[in-house]
């Protein structure tokens, strides 16, 4: 069990369906443009929970499958108090070249209202654990620049800053992410 005193990270089941999608339903709400789930093997582009289970298990099982080429582990941090998800985890187990320009080891989101809370530097030190356990050395980390609640929660569960990278978008712009190692 990865957990500390306040959070357990549960890998997706059945039994968690009516608390995932009401977990989905919340970022919907919140922004209605953009509303990406980082760390959920995009959950928000399933309205199918089963289609959406049958994603995070093949991700989890075969890296030819996986859409980052790699075995990608999901979690959902849930709160013990009350048995609320408050967020979202996921590590690439490999790094790609794709994923060692743009995306790294580890996406995380925590839902708007829990936000502030302190709850993504807890879910990133259990998944660091977690990698530990699978024998890995570092870490990769990114976000964007503009992303300084992400970048300060990395900064604080040790991330070192690596290099800037941009990233070419659809509409012919660029976007520059800030990339970090976390040595563990
Ligand atoms: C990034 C995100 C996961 C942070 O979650 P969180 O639970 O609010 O983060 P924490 O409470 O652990 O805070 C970590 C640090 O970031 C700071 N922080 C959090 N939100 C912030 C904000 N909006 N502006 C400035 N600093 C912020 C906190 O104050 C804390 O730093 P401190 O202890 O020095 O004060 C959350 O904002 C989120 O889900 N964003 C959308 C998804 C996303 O951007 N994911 C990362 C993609 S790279």
């Amino acid at each position: 069990m990865i957990e500390n005193k306040e959070l357990v990270l549960l890998r997706p089941s059945k039994d968690l369906e009516n608390k995932i999608m009401e977990y989905r339903q919340e970022f919907m709400q919140y922004n209605k443009n953009k509303n990406n789930i980082n760390g959920s093997c995009s959950l928000h582009r399933f309205d199918s929970f089963d289609e959406w289970l049958d994603r995070v298990n093949i991700c989890a099982a075969d890296e030819n499958l996986s859409t980052y080429k790699t075995i990608t582990s999901t979690f959902i941090a849930v709160r013990k108090s009350d048995n609320k998800i408050v967020g979202t985890i996921q590590l690439r187990h490999t790094l790609t070249k794709e994923l060692r320009d743009d995306g790294g080891n580890i996406g995380y989101a925590i839902r708007p209202s829990e936000r502030r809370k302190g709850y993504a530097t807890q879910m990133l030190s259990l998944v660091l654990e977690f990698c530990k356990e699978l024998g890995l050395d570092k870490v990769l980390l990114d976000c964007d620049e503009t992303n300084i609640a992400s970048e300060k929660t990395m900064i604080k569960c040790g991330a070192i800053f690596d290099r800037n990278q941009d990233i070419p978008l659809p509409d012919g712009g660029v976007e520059t992410v800030h990339q970090y190692w976390i040595y563990l």
